[in-house]
């Protein structure tokens, strides 16, 4: 498939939209399904790059594509130039980009030195960006995905240095890895935008269409990502203000079709309708509000069970059996 240059794409569109990088979630079938409602570019979940090249069931269990899931950027978790690149050098024939996780705040990453460890480490995220650049070159991205640092010129800084490096883009998650759910800091992201020449991608609560487009407005990035939010509506960045039934029914399609695990199809199922009880943080109130169908669907354990609980009359009926 021809691939699509990332730089030229946040030339053409006024806000480019982003499904982000989502352990466990943002596999193939979830990508083609927000692929329909408007998303521009999505990433893999974060693969781990030293058993990725090691590995080649590591590769097949964690990499799956197919026509039609571009423009695609993987992302990897790495802590050394040769793992990034190998396993750049690896997807690149089937993406548009590789993007650096700088952002994961969890301890074993941090421990290992992966993810928000390597804010710390700017001379080492530079030495990664540079040799993929000159190895792999453009129009194949080459991106990497932070947070704030506790002072803006460390930000600035890195993000400078990256520029020089050649990145093509920087997402920038406007919280400080030892933020949970303060509300992010867009101001840092107006300045970042103002002092650089690149385009950054504006990640933290980003809910709604409106909401991504006054962001975008208010700080100046080329580009919006969301997370949560596309979890529980797929459908956000087509202006839908929740997830629409017939999303539901392309959920289920595009699973039985392209394959995904049980749990995978469900997890999904439940973070879209409204029936999750972990939640993710926003308030939609879903599409199933009786919490006993809620309870009853979150106990379903096989795809027919699942099938025919939306085919009930009382749910969504019987327009509700998938199609091939
Ligand atoms: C279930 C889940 C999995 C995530 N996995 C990743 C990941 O693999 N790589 C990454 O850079 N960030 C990951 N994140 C962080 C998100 O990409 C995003 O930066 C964060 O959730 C803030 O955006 P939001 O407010 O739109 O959710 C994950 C978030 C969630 C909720």
């Amino acid at each position: 498939m021809k691939r699509c240059d990332i730089s030229e794409l946040f030339q053409e569109k006024t806000v480019v939209k982003m499904c982000a990088p989502m352990v466990r979630y943002s596999k193939l079938p979830f990508r083609m399904l927000v692929r329909e409602y408007d998303t521009d570019v999505c990433f893999t979940p974060m693969i781990m790059s030293d058993s990725f090249v090691q590995s080649q069931k590591a590769r097949d269990n964690e990499f799956k594509t197919c026509e039609g899931d571009r423009p695609l950027i993987v992302q990897f978790a790495a802590n050394n130039v040769e793992d990034f690149l190998r396993a750049a050098e690896l997807v690149s024939p089937y993406s548009d980009g590789v993007d650096l996780n700088c952002g994961c705040p969890q301890r074993w990453a941090i421990k290992e030195g992966y993810g928000s460890s390597l804010l710390k480490n700017p001379e080492l995220v530079r030495d990664i960006v540079l040799r993929v650049r000159n190895t792999l070159p453009s129009p194949y991205s080459v991106s990497v995905k932070i947070r704030l640092l506790d002072e803006h010129r460390e930000t600035l800084s890195l993000c400078q240095s990256l520029e020089a490096a050649g990145v093509t883009f920087i997402t920038v998650h406007a919280r400080t890895p030892a933020q949970r759910r303060q509300p992010p800091n867009y101001e840092a992201l107006q300045l970042l935008c103002s002092s650089l020449n690149i385009p950054v991608v504006a990640n933290g609560d980003i809910h709604s269409l409106q909401v991504a487009k006054e962001v975008a407005l208010n700080t100046g990035c080329k580009g919006v990502m969301t997370a949560r939010g596309i979890l529980e509506n797929p459908a956000l960045y087509a202006g839908c203000e929740s997830t629409p039934v017939e999303c539901v029914k392309r959920w289920v399609t595009l699973c039985l079709s392209l394959g995904s695990s049980f749990n995978c199809f469900h997890r999904h199922l439940s973070l879209m309708t409204g029936s999750s009880s972990v939640g993710v943080g926003n308030s939609n109130p879903g599409i199933i509000r009786n919490p006993m169908d809620r309870r009853f669907l979150n106990c379903l354990t096989t795809y027919p069970a699942v099938i025919d609980f939306f085919s009930r009359e009382d749910i969504f009926g019987n327009e509700f059996l998938p199609s091939f």
